[in-house]
C-alpha cells in the first residue's frame, strides 16, 4: 500500500456574499498517494479550484472554512498560520493555474523565475540556481533553452509559456502538484505535448498530481484514479477504468456522453441540458435531480448517500439503492458497460451498499 500523501476530509466551505452563503464546498472526502494522480473533473463552478485553493492555503478572503480537515503528510492544513503556510507552499505543495500568463512575471527574466525558489527556499547560490534552472528548462522541453533564459515570458508561445510554469512549480521538487486546468488554453497538440510531460516528469519524480480540469475526454492519458464533482460535492469517484467503463452517476453519464471519442461522430454528442443549481440556496435533495432525465422521487427529498461498487468505486445517486427502478444509460455508455462487465462478470452479482462518506477514503 503505498503512502498516503493527502488527506481532505468532510471539508465544508463557504464564500459570504452580499447575496448570502454561497455554500461552494459541501462534505468533501478525498485522498491522494505518493506518486499518484487523481483528477478532479467537472463543469465550470462544482468547486474544483476552491477545494485546491484551500489545499494551498490560497482561499478568497471571503471564505470560511466551515468544517473539516485538510491533511498533508499528517499535517493539519485548516487553520494554519500563512507563516507555515509559506514553508509548505511551493516547495512541499506547488500549484500551476488556471491562467499561465498570469502567473510568469512579464518583467522578470524566466530563468530568474524558475531559480527564484531555489535561491529564496533552498539558499542556494545564484549561479547553482541558474545551473538547475538551465536543466529544468532542458527537462521541460524548452528548446535550446541556454540562448533563452535571459527572455521574457512574452517571447515565448502558449505552450513553451505552460512549460515555462511547469518548470517554476517543479524546480523545488515538490511532493504535490496541483494543475489547475493546466492546458485548457492550448491547442489539442501541444496539451497532449504538456500531458506526456507532466507524466514523464511524475516517472522521474514520484510527485503527486492532482490534475483538474472540465475535460473528461483528457483524463484517460493522465489519471490513476477520477472524483467528479458537482455541486460543491464528489459525486462519483473510482480508478479511471471504473469511471470510463463502469460508470454509475448519471452526471458522469452525462460528461461521458458530451465526450467526443473515436467511435461517435460529432454528431451524436449531447451537452447536459440546464444549469448547475444556485449554491446560494443548494437544493435540499440531490443537486443534479432537475438536470436529470433519471431522477427519482427521493431525489428530491434526500440526498443519496455513497454506495460503494468496489474497494475504489463509489457514487452518490439514488440509483444504486436496492428499492431503485432498473434504468438504461444512454447508449454510448451502454456500450461502455458491456465491454467492462464482459471483463469483470463478477461486477453484476453484487448489490452497491449504502456506506458512510468518510469510506471513500481509502486505507
Ligand atoms: N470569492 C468568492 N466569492 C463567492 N463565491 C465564490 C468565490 N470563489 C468561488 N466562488 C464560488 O464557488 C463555487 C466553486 O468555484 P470554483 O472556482 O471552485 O469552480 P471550478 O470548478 O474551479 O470552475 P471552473 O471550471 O470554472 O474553474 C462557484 O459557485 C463560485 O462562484
Ligand atoms: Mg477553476
Amino acid at each position: 500500500m503505498s503512502e498516503k500523501i493527502l488527506e481532505v476530509n468532510d471539508l465544508k466551505i463557504n464564500f459570504h456574499t452580499d447575496n448570502g452563503n454561497v455554500q461552494a464546498i459541501r462534505d468533501v472526502y478525498f485522498d491522494l498517494k505518493k506518486g499518484e494522480t487523481l483528477a478532479l473533473v467537472g463543469e465550470s463552478g462544482s468547486g474544483k479550484s476552491v477545494t485546491t485553493r484551500a489545499i494551498m492555503g490560497l482561499l478568497a478572503k471571503n471564505a470560511e472554512i466551515e468544517r473539516g480537515s485538510i491533511k498533508f503528510k499528517g499535517e493539519e492544513l485548516v487553520g494554519l498560520d500563512e507563516k507555515s503556510f509559506r514553508r509548505i507552499r511551493g516547495s512541499e505543495i506547488a500549484m500551476i493555474f488556471q491562467d499561465p500568463m498570469t502567473s510568469l512575471d512579464p518583467t522578470m527574466k524566466i530563468g530568474q523565475q524558475i531559480a527564484e525558489p531555489l535561491i529564496e527556499h533552498q539558499n542556494m547560490s545564484k549561479k547553482e540556481a541558474w545551473h538547475r534552472a538551465l536543466e529544468m528548462m532542458n527537462l521541460v522541453g524548452i528548446p535550446n533553452a541556454e540562448a533563452h533564459i535571459n527572455d521574457y515570458p512574452h517571447q515565448f508561445s502558449g505552450g513553451m509559456r505552460q512549460r515555462i510554469v511547469i518548470a517554476i512549480a517543479l524546480i523545488d521538487s515538490p511532493e504535490v502538484l496541483i494543475a489547475d486546468e493546466p492546458t485548457t488554453a492550448l491547442d489539442v497538440t501541444i496539451q497532449a505535448q504538456i500531458i506526456d510531460l507532466m507524466k514523464k516528469i511524475q516517472a522521474e519524480t514520484g510527485t503527486s498530481i492532482i490534475f483538474i480540469t472540465h475535460d473528461l475526454g483528457v483524463v484517460a492519458g493522465v489519471a490513476d484514479r477520477v472524483a467528479v464533482m458537482y455541486a460543491g460535492q464528489i459525486v462519483e469517484t473510482g480508478t479511471v477504468d471504473e469511471i470510463y467503463n463502469y460508470p454509475q452517476h448519471p452526471y458522469t453519464w452525462g460528461l461521458l456522453n458530451s465526450m467526443p471519442t473515436t467511435q461517435t461522430s460529432r454528431g451524436t454528442l449531447e451537452p447536459i441540458p440546464g444549469t448547475p443549481p444556485d449554491l446560494l440556496n443548494p437544493p435540499k435533495g440531490d443537486a443534479f435531480a432537475p438536470r436529470n432525465r433519471y431522477a427519482l422521487k427521493i431525489d428530491e427529498e434526500q440526498q443519496p448517500p455513497y454506495f460503494q461498487l468496489s474497494p475504489t468505486h463509489f457514487a452518490a445517486t439514488w440509483l444504486l439503492d436496492s428499492r431503485a427502478p432498473k434504468v438504461e444509460p444512454p447508449l454510448t455508455v451502454q456500450q461502455r458497460w458491456a465491454k467492462y462487465i464482459a471483463e469483470h462478470p463478477e461486477v453484476t452479482q453484487q448489490q452497491a451498499q449504502p456506506v458512510e462518506a468518510s469510506a471513500i477514503l481509502t486505507e
